[in-house]
């Protein structure tokens, strides 16, 4: 049997095979509600300006919130044979409806209803990271007012650097997901341009409103060129670039709750509720989340770099590649959506070892810094100089075995002899932390007069 939809000029029906790669029903179903009310804007709008009789226009309206009912309580028999949602949802319309359901369609194709139809789901998408992101800086900036004056170490290539602290380690991220929600707030800008109306590729020769469809479903304005409208997919690539370097973020603080929680780090413990056990090893208990948090960036980059590939040399206007633009979409903003669910909630699960981490900041010479700038400040030597003497001593400590502050004056003396007891007050990692008051520095006054203006940003009142 040929398509009840679009069989006019077929015989026959389709080959199961090409039944089987034309439908989209089973994934793109998710866009139900999204087609709905596209289509109850579009018809209003149609019978608005007279297209559509308003007797018809009324029941159709009253026949897509049936519809849309029996989804929503699972009564609705999804069809392979009818493709996609789009047709689904216009043939269950017709069984209720009768012939007037016909009308619908008029001035409409489904490139432009189905372009409608992601955009609304990538904009809701995109307006709940943008909150869950908030929920995340929000926690962060907590913890990291809480843990304002905590010394850890500083690391650059992963060894000690220089003694920060945990409060501005955190903070750190609370500026990277500030970006993250300026992308996806740039993409939702970008993306609020009604399609609705574009038809196939040409626009149409009845006399629609597209400023009132536009208007209706929460857009700017309509979209100014049809053959762009239907062939354009930059706001699923920009929701999924703003998510892919989230991800990122995301996935470089799940590594470092990974290290942090090891019992070589054991910066942080994460508790029951945020760890798992082993079936093997007993004495185990594993970050599994924030592993699955680094480990699903890899589909998010997936979806991006699928969906970069399916429509480059796409000639335009619409073809059918670009179905394929909906599984990578769904998922990866589903991801994304769960990842920084996972990592809200061990953020705020998570318990800093302040002890700890204090021993490993005072570790590894962290100090060194402070005793080269120390010697240009004192003895008024050039950096490099500074850099180079202190490089002699950090020698001399470590030939004893002992930290730069247990190093005795003398061994000092004997590599600058102009070095004085007043050298040891810069030397403690609390002192080194203390001192790093320069605008933007880890000092814990910078970093609790941060986290509180965080807060603030964030619409967070405290007592
Ligand atoms: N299911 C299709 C998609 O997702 C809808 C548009 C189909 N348009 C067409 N002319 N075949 O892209």
């Amino acid at each position: 049997m040929s398509n009840k939809m679009w069989g006019g000029r077929f015989a026959g029906g389709p080959a199961k095979i090409m039944e089987e790669i034309n439908a989209s029903i089973d994934f793109d179903r998710k866009l139900a509600a999204q087609d709905i009310a596209g289509s109850k804007a579009h018809v209003a709008m149609l019978a608005a300006t007279g297209i559509v009789a308003e007797p018809d226009a009324a029941a159709i309206e009253k026949g897509l919130d049936e519809v849309g009912a029996e989804i929503e309580t699972g009564g609705f028999a999804f069809s392979r044979a009818l493709e996609d949602i789009h047709m689904n949802i216009e043939a269950r319309l017709a069984e209720l409806v009768g012939p007037a359901a016909g009308r619908l369609h008029t001035a409409r194709s489904r490139n432009d209803q189905v372009a409608l139809d992601l955009k609304l789901w990538v904009r809701d998408a995109l307006d709940m990271l943008d909150q869950q992101i908030a929920g995340l800086q929000q926690a962060l900036a907590e913890r990291a007012l809480e843990h304002a004056g905590s010394v850890m170490p500083g690391f650059t290539h992963l060894q000690s650097a220089q003694p920060v602290t945990f409060g501005h380690h955190l903070l750190a991220y609370v500026e990277m997901l500030a970006r993250d929600r300026g992308r996806v707030a740039d993409a939702r800008k970008r993306l609020n341009e009604c399609p609705l109306g574009a038809a196939a590729l040409a626009g149409t020769s009845f006399p629609i409103d597209r400023e009132m469809t536009a208007k209706a479903l929460g857009f700017d304005r309509p979209t100014a060129n049809s053959l762009d409208s239907v062939a354009d997919r930059d706001f699923a690539l920009e929701a999924l670039a703003a998510a892919a370097i989230c991800a990122t973020h995301l996935s470089r603080f799940a590594e470092e709750i990974v290290l942090w929680t090891t019992p070589q780090f054991g910066f942080v413990k994460l508790s029951d509720a945020f760890s798992t056990g082993s079936s093997i090893m007993p004495q185990k208990r594993n970050p599994d989340a924030a592993e699955l948090a680094r480990g699903k960036t890899g589909r998010i980059f997936g979806a991006l770099i699928g969906l970069l590939t399916v429509m480059k040399g796409l000639p335009l206007a619409y073809a059918k590649d670009m179905q394929e633009d909906k599984e990578g979409v769904f998922d990866a903003l589903q991801t994304l959506s769960l990842v920084v669910a996972a990592m809200t909630g061990m953020t705020r699960d998570m318990a800093p070892d302040a002890k700890r981490m204090k021993a490993a900041a005072g570790a590894g010479y962290a100090t060194a810094t402070d005793l080269a700038d120390w010697l240009v400040r004192r003895l008024n030597v050039p950096f490099r100089e500074a850099h180079h003497i202190t490089g002699r001593i950090v020698a001399a400590a470590a030939a004893r075995g002992c930290s730069l502050e247990k190093l005795p004056l003398a061994e000092m003396q004997a590599v600058e002899p102009r070095i004085d007891q007043e050298v040891f007050s810069v030397l403690g990692a609390d002192r080194s932390v203390r001192s790093r008051t320069s605008y933007g520095g880890a000092a814990p006054a910078n970093v609790r007069r941060q986290a509180r203006l965080w807060l603030k940003r964030l619409g967070v009142t405290r007592r």
